[in-house]
């Protein structure tokens, strides 16, 4: 089988989000310019820069309004939190995806507590592993092509703060990742949790350079 994107819609989403899995997932807190508070998971998301601290998220044209809340939000503001989408939080994380009209709080309907932020205003999931505050560097317009196509919007965030949970450092310091089960997101409603995780040390890397 073979599908041109460029001249058909035959490229569902499912099928491109199956094959390119799994997603990390993007679980973006965000408040709007008269304090509305707004959560909700992206799946096309991830890091694009380690120094400077760089991450992307992208939002596709939503049916029933103009854009989605978190892209409204975080143009109007700068500033975004990214939320460590954990295995554990799946329900939640599921229940902030829901449409739910402007002005309503995804915290409050996914019963989640709130954590303040440090540099910038949208609060944080408390239940978090680590949260990531972000400034916004940029927003790209991804224009259609085919003919059913519609506009997405990529957000580029650069990182101005790190939260992580204490329980969530191993005894080097750094982040246990493994620990946090991220929640990772397949092709349609298909998620999955790490398996069994390897060391597969670079063969040209000194030791000392691979940590
Ligand atoms: C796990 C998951 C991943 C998602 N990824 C995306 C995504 O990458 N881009 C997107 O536009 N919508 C994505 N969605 C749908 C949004 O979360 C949904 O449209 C949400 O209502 C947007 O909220 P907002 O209008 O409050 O910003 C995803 C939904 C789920 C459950």
């Amino acid at each position: 089988m073979f599908i041109d994107p460029e001249h058909s819609a035959d490229l569902k989403r499912s099928i491109f989000n199956a094959i390119v899995a799994p997603r990390p997932i993007g679980w973006i807190s965000s408040i709007s310019q008269s304090g509305h508070v707004n959560l909700a998971p992206f799946s096309h998301f991830n890091i694009v820069s380690t120094a400077p601290p760089v991450l992307i998220f992208s939002c596709n044209s939503p049916e029933d309004r103009l854009e989605k809340d978190t892209l409204a939000n975080v143009r109007a503001t700068g500033e975004f939190v990214y939320n460590f989408a954990s295995y554990e939080l799946r329900d939640a994380v599921n229940m902030t995806s829901s449409p739910a009209p402007h002005g309503v709080d995804e915290f409050e309907l996914a019963h989640l507590e709130k954590a303040p932020g440090v540099k910038v205003r949208p609060p944080r999931v408390a239940a978090s592993p680590a949260n990531l505050e972000c400034r916004v560097l940029r927003i790209v317009e991804i224009a259609p092509v085919a003919k059913d196509d519609t506009a997405s919007h990529v957000v580029f965030g650069r990182v101005v703060g790190v939260h992580i949970g204490d329980q969530y450092l191993d005894a080097a310091g750094r982040f246990d990742t493994v620990k946090a089960r991220p929640l990772t997101r397949l092709g349609g409603i298909q998620y999955a949790a790490p398996g069994p995780v390897i060391e597969l040390p670079q063969p040209f890397r000194r030791a000392a350079e691979a940590k």
